[in-house]
């Protein structure tokens, strides 16, 4: 095991703190772009303590609104000429996983010089962003951790392609996390949002290095508080503890620390984005369908592996040298948990067929392929593999 670690995000944390919003924004700026989504933040009070706090602190804002789930590079570019023409100096991002992600990357655009799609992975000529405005996150879903990770993912409409950049200028500041601020995400997101983060840590636990039993148990932590006290969250929205609880093992799960040397690629991510670039999925649902399928085409190469999951997470018996009954009943009691918050588990459940199998499997190598052209993760998936993974989720 050998890493560098560094993650430069200023995280407040805690029911209220959005009040201090201002003030943590005022340290790095005085004109903010207020970057929010499709009118959420409007509807439940949130935009306007949140402008409240800003204006209290002496900070003037200009609005872009209007970001979509799977934000749109043409988004992106719509921000990033707001804030060049009103002279913004520090970017806030107010929403869910793509108004942060649009945010960073809006943040970035205005100092790359030429087409910012070329930050994306997966570009010949891909160029990586250096600088950016400071961000500032108030995430008001508990899903993808960009609120204190260096990663954002854009959909480029004209191509389908959703791809992601990771940098260490798209680092936000700070994350001013504030879980009263989810207490009105429905509970079909909520789910979404639980997947998700648990399968930010399924992806390193399966698909890291050998060796890194202290990870494993991060992930198995999370994963487990997940499972806690995510269907109370879902039950009941305005269950705050169940609300922090689950918001904090969002943030945990994604800003680096469980996945720590682990050097793991992300091949269900991969995937589920083309899902999403094609079908405006919402991202934990595409998750929860590719996810378990992944899962039975990866345990045939390591059942171990998928035993100790199903050990330690289910408290499952092991009937070792044989691993793969083990394995196989701890994906089922995966699946059927995921099933139980509400999330859908086969594509036709989230709108998909089977015509553009072999698309979305071309499409994820154009983002993510090693050397022999197959997508990274043990085992590697070629083409082929992926159309027979996604074949088993119809
Ligand atoms: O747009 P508004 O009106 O705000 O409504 C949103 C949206 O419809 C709604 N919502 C958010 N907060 C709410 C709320 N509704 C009621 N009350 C609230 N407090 O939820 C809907 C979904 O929002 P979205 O931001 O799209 O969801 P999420 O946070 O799951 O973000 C998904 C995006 O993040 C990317 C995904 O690919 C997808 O594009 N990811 C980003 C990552 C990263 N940067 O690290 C990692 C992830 O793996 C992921 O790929
Ligand atoms: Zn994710």
């Amino acid at each position: 095991m050998k890493f560098e670690f560094l993650n430069p995000t200023h995280l407040v944390f805690g029911a209220g703190s959005l009040s201090k919003l201002g003030e943590v924004v005022r340290a790095h700026g005085k004109k903010a772009l207020l970057v929010t989504g499709g009118g959420s933040v409007r509807r439940n009070g949130t935009f306007d303590r949140a402008v409240s706090s800003l204006k209290a602190a002496g900070i003037a804002v200009a609005e872009c609104s209007g970001i979509e789930p799977n934000p749109r590079l043409s988004t992106v570019l719509r921000g990033a000429g707001i804030a060049r023409s009103e002279g913004c100096d520090v970017v806030v991002a107010l929403g869910g996983g793509s108004v942060m992600d649009a945010a960073k990357v809006m943040a970035a655009t205005l100092f790359y010089e030429g087409d910012p799609w070329n930050m994306m992975a997966g570009q010949e000529n891909r160029r990586l962003p250096e600088k950016a405005l400071p961000v500032v996150t108030v995430p008001t879903l508990a899903a993808t951790g960009s609120e204190m990770n260096g990663g954002a993912v854009i959909t480029n409409e004209k191509t389908i392609v959703k791809s992601f950049v990771t940098a260490r200028c798209l680092y936000p500041c700070a994350a001013v996390v504030d879980p009263e601020l989810t207490l009105s995400v429905p509970p079909d997101q909520t789910a979404f949002g639980i997947c998700d983060l648990m399968t930010h840590v399924t992806e390193s636990y399966f698909n890291g290095v050998d060796g890194t039993p202290l990870q494993d148990r991060f992930a198995e932590g999370v994963i487990l508080t997940a499972m806690e006290w995510g269907p109370k969250a879902v039950a009941d929205g305005r269950d705050i503890e169940a609300r922090a609880q689950v918001q904090w093992a969002s943030v945990v799960a994604l800003n680096g620390w469980v996945q720590i040397g682990t050097l793991a690629p992300y091949p269900v991510h991969m995937i589920e984005h083309s899902l999403s670039a094609h079908h405006d999925i919402a991202h934990g649902a595409g998750l929860a369908v590719a996810g378990p399928a992944w899962m039975r085409f990866a345990a045939r190469t390591r059942p171990g592996r998928f035993a100790q999951f199903a050990e330690r997470i289910f408290g499952l018996s092991l009937q070792r040298p044989d691993d793969s009954e083990a394995a196989a009943q701890g994906i089922d009691r995966f699946e059927a948990f995921l099933r139980s918050i509400g999330c859908p588990t086969r594509l036709s459940q989230v709108g998909i067929g089977d015509a553009l199998l072999e698309r979305y499997a071309k499409d994820t190598l154009l983002v993510a392929h090693d050397a022999d052209g197959r997508l990274p993760g043990r085992p590697p998936m070629s083409e082929a593999d992926i159309v027979e993974m996604l074949g088993s989720a119809l």
